[in-house]
């Protein structure tokens, strides 16, 4: 039995029964084939969403993928600013996102108004803002990125500009210590991030003196100084494919253990636990909020989908695209 969609508006996907006569992942594969839709998951997925993606990757790779890709139908296993990058970038499809709640705690920490007030307040800087964020927060922007181009993309600015980076001030303060450059960081930060402790980080170390860790640098500084490689989620990720190490303390989220494991099936991860947890990953509840069976409703009933207005698109992608073709030129 189908309901109808304003039943399932009111219900939500979450009390809605999956009938007991179906095998959830061939019935996902089946009303993919059906309507040509696609499922773009990031590292960060539960394993199952990970290996049931078409196309898996970091924040940089979706986005690239979203605007090559010419299906008319994008469910997006991750976070919502990721979902509304992929409908700004492909205005013309339908995106949907399991479920609307899938935020971030990162672009939470960078209102709009307040960020158009700091932008006020300090004239004459290039506006560089971290793909984490609001589509409003894109459109007071001048480009964008992502922690695998940041680097790069901050670097492309005139040695000599003034910069204004947010949200992140982790990435932020790393990107200023890596380039020499004193950009004016905006005072945000990750949940997930900031709780890694730098204290359990060090005993793993001690009791693993063979191991390296790596770590994401929305980390906080002190964590980044005692990484042996920070970078992205695909930087991690190749980083323990390509090093000699055989053990590695992984200082992110948990999700991409999975694919350290696919891709170096030899090699030992240990996942960074979090401050005050007896438990021992760290996972972002966000990106956890995307389940196998959301995503049969969502495909199922083709919402809930992810939109803005023309003008607000129109705005906001300019950013974007200047951000994929610095990376595109430089073959990120
Ligand atoms: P990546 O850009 O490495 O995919 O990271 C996105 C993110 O949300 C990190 O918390
Ligand atoms: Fe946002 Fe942090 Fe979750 Fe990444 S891990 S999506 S930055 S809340």
């Amino acid at each position: 039995m189908k309901l109808q969609k304003n039943e399932v508006l009111k219900k939500g996907f979450i009390d809605l029964p999956i009938p007991s006569n179906i095998n959830l992942i061939e019935e996902i594969k089946r009303l993919k084939k059906e309507k040509n839709a696609v499922i773009l998951g990031h590292f960060y997925q539960e394993p199952e969403i990970q290996d049931l993606s078409d196309y898996l990757g970091d924040s940089l790779y979706l986005a690239q993928i979203a605007e090559k890709i010419d299906n008319p139908l994008i469910v997006f296993a991750g976070v919502h600013f990721m979902a509304e990058t992929a409908k700004m970038l492909s205005p013309d499809k339908k995106v949907i996102i399991p479920d609307l709640n899938a935020g971030c705690s990162l672009a939470d920490s960078c209102p709009a108004d307040k960020f158009a007030e700091f932008i006020k307040n300090n004239p004459n800087h290039t506006v560089i803002s971290y793909v984490n964020t609001t589509a409003e927060i894109k459109a007071l922007s001048d480009i964008c990125c992502t922690s695998t181009n940041a680097v790069q993309i901050v670097e492309s600015v005139a040695k000599d500009e003034k910069i204004i980076f947010g949200p992140d001030r982790n990435l932020g303060n790393y990107i200023n210590s890596i380039t020499g450059r004193n950009m004016l960081v905006w005072d945000g930060a990750c949940h997930v991030h900031e709780e890694f402790s730098l204290e359990a980080i060090v005993k793993l170390k001690k009791e693993n003196p063979d191991s390296k860790i790596i770590a994401h640098p929305e980390c906080e500084k002190p964590i980044l100084i005692v990484a042996d490689h920070v970078g992205s989620t695909s930087s991690l990720l190749k980083f323990t494919k390509t090093d000699s190490c055989k053990k590695f303390i992984v200082v992110t989220e948990s999700g991409i253990l999975h694919q350290m494991k696919k891709e170096s099936p030899e090699k030992t991860f240990i996942p960074a636990p979090p401050k005050d947890s007896t438990c021992g990953c760290n996972d972002c509840k966000f990106m956890r909020m995307i389940t196998l069976e959301k995503i049969y409703f969502s495909l199922l009933y083709e919402f809930p989908t992810v939109d803005m207005s023309p003008e607000l698109i129109k705005r906001a992608v300019l950013p974007i695209k200047r951000m994929l073709e610095i990376s595109k030129k430089l073959g990120l």
